[in-house]
């Protein structure tokens, strides 16, 4: 079947009242999105966001000065935008805790309430503009009222997933020198308790966590923890302490809004700096049109707010649209495999947002469970984090959207701030495992990676560019906008690189073929072999390591580590927990490898380079596609390394 026939019809009950509706008019409002910036960007920022000084600039400056700015003479507040302005009586967050009968329905005019107390108990603390605050929380309202709270007072959140070890939440505390910690008591996930103020305790045991001052603990289980006096207080304390009001802060559009690390193919991770208007903007316009939002409707987005899914789809873009948006703090399998089918059915969710090895996690357990609840409320399936495979696609779209909802494929990056390629649904026909078209105001680019030319014209392939700037791009790398420079924009001038590739088929549509540097992607999660690598030779056995990723069928990619040894002699029976204890110590469990071996050796060139992509044929098990070891400065490694995977595996 070519792809041309894989086109899937819009299931247009579905769509019966979408924002923008046919092909035709996606491609007329695409065209002026990107040909007539100023206007259509102009008029979206003044109709989507309250400001408090009106912006005349749209935007300023380009991608090859590295210095874009949207909106650079508006000022606003993004708190205000996701709060004061909604009606007060509105349900803003419905909480799912652990366990399905523990519900929360958080209105407007509580989340604000609960906001401007943390804000000013912020403020009592020492936090002022411009200040970093981390945040190591469980997937709880909170969460969300501490981000905002920042907002509120122009600080800038850090917010550091709750599975990163202490490690590396000290490092991203170091990076930014945050002032502040909000953290909990431990969170809870299928009944498994969470230390999380234990390692916040830890981290901040370094010398070079000095800069933090204080530690605000949200009780979210009650468990026993160590206190720190002078230190420590409970969040629940210090925000009853304050009034329910807190003056917003007037922040410039460009201000900081805030940092996410995430990894990169070298080097440690980089705090993403994202702004506060544009941001809000990229996230809130996305949210809309991507999922064809609709005041009223439940919308849920079952991410961690730990990742950039939850600051921006869980958090800032349906808040600031007004709508009512679910946190989930469980488990897709917990206590069943129908949890997000039962939760889509109690709470009536109309548009739900996950990742596909989460589907293809469910897919094993069949049909029955998603059978049992009633998806009748259903009419927009998300998809993100990495390219969702047609069977994946197609149990989604036929399963659990029994062919009546618009599956949305949305391909986006930390550094984009929000939805970069993505069908819109009620406006192009659906092909499974593509992510289809650009969003309005996004001009992809594929460019050949060694010619460095475009590649114009459909049936091409190349590496993905972006060919002017959107409202949600990273503006910088906290502290280093030489290296932002060097990663995004001096690849390939003039354009975002983004680090995938990338294949326009014969109608257009776009397909991500996956990351062309080192970057994996675990379970939708992004993680650099380098930072693998420099985990595993903190072990004092291991002397150089060598990571590449192998096909996973649940986490899309598996981690495959070779390591060489100071001393073969050491390759003793628990060697290899203690290599994969390592790196759960330097970055986290979403990082253990799934397989090591020890080797004397690894293939290098002549130069000295690790030839990884030989490494990666051979974890593969695909060692007869070596192609050229030419190059090599002792190919007799080879064989041996075959041998040793082959047993592994
Ligand atoms: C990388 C970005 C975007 C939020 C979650 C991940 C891959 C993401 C898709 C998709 C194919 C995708 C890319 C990208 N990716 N979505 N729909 N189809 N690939 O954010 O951690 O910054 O990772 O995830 O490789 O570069 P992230």
């Amino acid at each position: 079947m070519s792809e041309e026939d894989q086109l899937t019809p819009i299931p247009e009950r579905a769509v019966a009242n979408a924002h923008i509706r046919g092909m035709h008019n996606y491609l007329s409002t695409w065209e002026k999105s990107v040909d007539e910036t100023d206007a259509f960007w102009g008029a979206e920022a003044r109709a989507a966001l309250d400001w408090i000084v009106p912006f005349r600039t749209v935007l300023r400056g380009s991608l090859s000065g590295g210095d874009v700015a949207w909106f650079p003479d508006g000022y606003l507040n993004v708190s205000v935008n996701c709060l004061d302005r909604h009606p007060a009586s509105r349900t803003a967050i419905i909480w799912e805790g652990d366990e399905p009968n523990d519900v929360k329905h958080i209105t407007y005019g509580e989340a604000l309430a609960a906001t401007c107390r943390l804000a000013n108990a912020l403020r009592t603390l020492g936090v002022r503009k411009g200040d970093r605050v981390c945040l190591y929380m469980p997937m709880v309202p909170e969460a969300a009222y501490c981000m905002l709270a920042c907002a509120r007072i122009g600080a800038i959140h850090s917010v550091v997933f709750a599975g990163f070890s202490a490690e590396a939440l000290r490092a991203r505390v170091e990076d930014s020198r945050c002032k502040v910690v909000l953290t909990a008591d431990e969170g809870l996930r299928a009944k498994k308790v969470i230390k999380l103020k234990a390692v916040v305790d830890k981290a901040l045991e370094a010398e070079e966590c000095k800069c933090v001052t204080a530690v605000l603990v949200y009780k979210r289980t009650g468990g026993a923890i160590d206190w720190k006096e002078g230190r420590d207080q409970w969040m629940s304390e210090a925000m009853e302490k304050e009034r329910p009001f807190c003056a917003p802060e007037v922040m410039n559009a460009e201000d900081p809004l805030f940092l996410l690390y995430t990894s990169g193919s070298t080097g440690k991770p980089k705090g993403m700096m994202h702004s506060s208007a544009g941001y809000l903007l990229w996230t809130a316009f996305t949210h809309r049109y991507t999922f064809d939002y609709h005041v009223g409707e439940v919308y849920a987005c079952v991410a961690d707010i730990g990742w950039i899914t939850g600051h921006s789809y869980i958090v800032y873009g349906p808040l600031c649209n007004g709508a009512t948006t679910v946190m989930f703090e469980s488990l897709p399998t917990y206590p069943d495999a129908g949890r997000y089918w039962d939760l889509v059915s109690r709470h009536q969710i109309a548009s739900f947002y996950t990742a596909p090895t989460a589907i293809r996690a469910l897919m094993k357990y069949g049909d029955a469970p998603v059978k049992k609840h009633d998806r009748s409320s259903l009419r927009v399936l998300g998809s993100v984090g990495e390219p969702i495979n047609p069977e994946a696609w197609k149990w989604y779209y036929e399963v659990v959207g029994e062919g009546r909802c618009c599956v949305v494929d949305t391909f986006w990056q930390t550094e984009t701030g929000g939805h970069m390629i993505t069908n819109i649904p009620g406006c192009q026909p659906m092909k499974p495992g593509s992510a289809s078209l650009p969003m309005f105001g996004v001009r992809p680019m594929l460019v050949d990676p060694q010619a460095g030319v475009l590649l114009e014209g459909n049936h091409k392939e190349g590496v993905l560019c972006i060919g002017q700037p959107w409202p949600g791009i990273a503006r910088t790398i906290w502290g280093d906008h030489a290296r932002y420079l060097d990663t995004y924009l001096k690849p390939y001038p003039g354009y975002y690189f983004t680090g995938d590739g990338c294949r326009r088929d014969g109608d257009g549509y776009l397909w991500i073929t996956g990351r062309v540097d080192d970057v994996l992607n675990v379970s939708g999660h992004r993680l650099g072999t380098a930072e693998i690598e420099s985990a595993l030779v903190t072990h004092e056995a291991c002397v150089e390591a060598a990571v590449v990723g192998i096909p996973h069928d649940v986490k899309g990619q598996g981690i495959f580590a070779y390591c060489i040894l100071k001393d073969a002699t050491e390759e003793t029976a628990d060697l290899i927990p203690s290599l994969k204890a390592a790196v759960r110590a330097a970055i986290g469990g979403l990082a253990t490898p799934d397989h090591i071996i020890c080797t004397p050796g690894l293939p290098k060139t002549r130069s000295g380079k690790i030839m990884r992509r030989v490494l990666r044929k051979i974890a593969c098990l695909e060692a007869d596609q070596l192609g050229d070891t030419s190059t090599l400065a002792d190919p007799s490694i080879i064989p041996l390394l075959i041998e040793k995977v082959e047993k592994a595996l």
